[in-house]
């Protein structure tokens, strides 16, 4: 469904990810650990297009969308949950959402969206710089999948969110990918998330994948070493 190949992004003359191959199939769900720096953010703006990519070929369902524009990316099945969450805090929960409607045509939120988050339909006239940390982030979620996505990648959904809200999160996106088939790109920090919810996990550092391994069978002590400082 997501497939990478030979990914290189710069800025200006330094070289971040270095030549990145990964694919996705549908429905899968896959982690993609590293630490701090190793190019986690900008492997996912380079996806979404925020940041272009130098070298490499993108595709979502066979279709080649690394020359689009980021809207288009969207279009064509992409959908993008940035670090910090960035929701709009003066704007309501329902136009937040709304903002994710654009190129599905549709001018309601569908009730689907509020079946998975049902704390953002009874919250759904506030403003959201008054929400929680952690509906925020179901808002980010909200507001992506408002676009229909075939492909969901989230950056770091768990920073800064409480543990106990942090396994709810897991299970909330392993249903997303029931109900809506979708396949999710996560990046993340927290090995125990990371387990709960993939279906396979992969190390990045330094801009390159330097382990993977499905989730079955995975060497904890060997990933956690990675993570480690
Ligand atoms: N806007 C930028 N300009 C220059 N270098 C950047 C920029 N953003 C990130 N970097 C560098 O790219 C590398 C990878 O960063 P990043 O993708 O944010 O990693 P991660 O998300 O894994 O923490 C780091 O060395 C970081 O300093
Ligand atoms: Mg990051």
């Amino acid at each position: 469904m997501l497939a990478v190949e030979n990914l290189h992004v710069a800025y200006g003359q330094s070289e971040v990810i270095h030549g990145l191959d990964l694919t996705i199939a549908p429905g899968e769900i896959v982690a993609i650990m590293g630490r701090n720096g190793m190019g986690k953010t900008t492997l996912m703006k380079s996806l979404i297009g925020i940041v272009p990519s130098s070298r490499g070929t993108i595709r979502i369902a066979d279709r080649p969308i690394e020359t689009l524009e980021s809207y288009q990316r969207v279009g064509a099945g992409l959908a993008y949950v940035p670090q910090g969450r960035m929701i709009f805090s003066a704007m309501t929960v329902r136009e937040n959402i709304e903002t994710g409607l654009t190129v599905t045509g549709e001018t309601t939120v569908p009730d689907q969206i509020y079946e998975l988050f049902p704390v953002l339909l009874e919250m759904k006239g506030r403003r959201g710089g008054n929400l929680s940390g952690g509906q925020q982030q179901q808002l980010a979620i909200a507001r992506a999948l408002a676009s229909r996505p075939k492909v969901l990648i989230l950056d770091e959904p768990t920073e800064g969110i409480q543990p106990s809200i942090i396994k709810e999160m897991a299970r909330t996106l392993r249903r997303i990918r029931d109900e809506m088939g979708l396949s999710i790109l996560v990046s993340e920090q927290v090995l125990s998330f990371a387990l709960d919810m993939a279906d396979r996990v992969l190390v990045i550092e330094k801009g390159q994948i330097v382990h993977e391994s499905p989730r079955a069978g995975i060497d904890e002590e060997k990933v956690s070493a990675f993570l480690s400082v």
